[in-house]
């Protein structure tokens, strides 16, 4: 690895804004944790936020709900409120319930209502495939075949989708298109405004699983017109192991009613009234369903405080700065040890993560493991690193690539059993 790289990170280290954060979170001590779009590291401000109300559990028992330092009756509302700004939703147009596939399924119920004419739902191959089971499970429910009615966007290169091979697939048969902001592969970003404009002018309505870019990209969802959008809160946002997930909803379907009513979306006011009459929140409270898991809610509000703090605009900035620094790092350095690029090299076309491709992935992965540095792999041939901007270093971006260098200079990585096994 050249010096020269090693300077330049210890000096973007050092101008850092955001270097302090990094103190707040707990990391192995040894070894860099690349690991934070599957589960982001625990912050001191999120695990406060856990124990007090564990605390609040052991002394307050039933009065919890109401008498707690953040009522767990409005807990939910709260975390709704401080994760507009992260998605740029207009206030109310965000609720946090249920778990990531199930707001998707939640949100089919109610967005995708086909007619005669209109029965497609539109997708892309490389979609997370829990987002592809719930479509089709979806569309088995109203006696539709997915085999004829589930339109895939197929991928050129296997790692990318062109938007404009979404817009060329659309037409006045397609109901519903549902994507991800951030390919979970391969990392690539999406133009959200372009493909809401591509879906509208055909009459669909569309929806993004922002799992891989809430917490570390900006988004515009009131402003550019998406109708509805869901996330998970472990990754970036560091909320902790299946914290409840997020959604939102346009301010325009603001009238539309949940399909999976349950008595937590109700209007809260009335919500204990008991009546048998279903009377739905004003805003997107309304698509909760049951009592929420407070315990795993908890956390949430530590981390999404301490996200707002950061700012959005300062965690996508830094996150472009350490994803350039891996990126010419791998062309320079590993390139000629048979690693390819798997994500766009455009900063506007990438997300958080670098998918780094080769050939003995598996095996390069359980080598890096056993050092102490933890990336993630995806088969056939993907490690994926993602540097978090809240506690990762540009010094972390230059360790970890030397590590693969050496790993693959020593044939070190060859010990590794070849054979993929159980992946997180
Ligand atoms: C892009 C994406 N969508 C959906 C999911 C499924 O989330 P959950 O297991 O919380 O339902 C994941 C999980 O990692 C994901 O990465």
């Amino acid at each position: 690895m050249p010096m020269r790289y090693l300077e330049k990170a210890r000096g973007l280290d050092a101008g850092d804004d955001l270097r302090h954060y990094r103190q707040q979170f707990h990391l192995p001590a040894e070894g860099i944790y690349l690991d934070g779009n599957s589960l982001g590291a625990a912050s001191d401000q999120a695990l406060e936020c856990l124990h007090r109300v564990i605390d609040e559990w052991k002394h307050l028992l039933i009065r919890g709900w109401t008498a707690a330092r953040n009522p767990w009756f409005t807990l939910c509302e709260e975390l709704a409120a401080l994760s507009v700004p992260l998605v740029g939703a207009r206030e109310g147009n965000v609720a946090i319930a249920n778990s990531t596939t199930i707001n998707l399924h939640h949100l089919l119920t109610s967005f995708f209502a086909p007619t005669e004419d209109r029965t497609l739902i539109v997708a892309d191959t490389l979609n997370f495939p829990s987002d592809l089971y719930a479509l089709a499970g979806q569309l088995h429910l109203r006696g539709l075949l997915p085999q004829e009615h589930l339109l895939l966007v197929p991928s050129e290169d296997g790692r990318t989708i062109e938007e404009d091979a979404v817009a060329t697939i659309l037409s006045p048969r397609v109901a519903l298109v549902l994507l991800p902001s951030v390919l979970y592969r391969s990392g690539q970003l999406l133009d959200i405004p372009f493909l809401v404009e591509a879906a509208h002018r055909q009459g669909a309505l569309i929806g993004f699983d922002l799992s891989h870019s809430v917490g570390v990209v900006g988004h515009q969802l009131s402003e550019w017109g998406v109708d509805f959008a869901f996330w998970c809160n472990y990754k970036y946002v560091s909320g902790g192991p299946g914290a409840p997930a997020g959604l939102f909803v346009h301010e325009r379907h603001k009238d539309r009613l949940p399909g999976l009513p349950g008595w937590w979306g109700s209007e809260k006011s009335v919500q204990f009234a008991m009546e048998p009459t279903f009377v739905p929140a004003p805003d997107a409270g309304r698509w909760q369903v049951g009592t929420p898991p407070i315990l795993s809610a908890a956390p949430l509000l530590g981390a999404l405080k301490l996200l707002g703090d950061a700012g959005i605009d300062r965690i996508r900035s830094k996150s472009l700065s350490l994803t350039s620094l891996l990126i010419d790092l791998a062309d320079d350095v590993l390139g000629a040890c048979d690693f390819v690029v798997g994500t766009p090299r455009e900063g506007s076309r990438r997300g958080g993560h670098v998918a780094l491709e080769h050939p003995a992935a598996w095996q390069l992965t359980q080598a890096l493991l056993s050092q102490g540095i933890v990336p993630d792999f995806r088969p056939p041939n993907v490690i994926r690193l993602a540097p978090s901007p809240l506690y990762n270093t540009h010094e972390d971006i230059c360790c970890v690539v030397s590590a693969l260098e050496r790993l693959v200079r020593s044939g070190a990585y060859l010990q590794f059993d070849p054979q993929p096994r159980v992946v997180t």
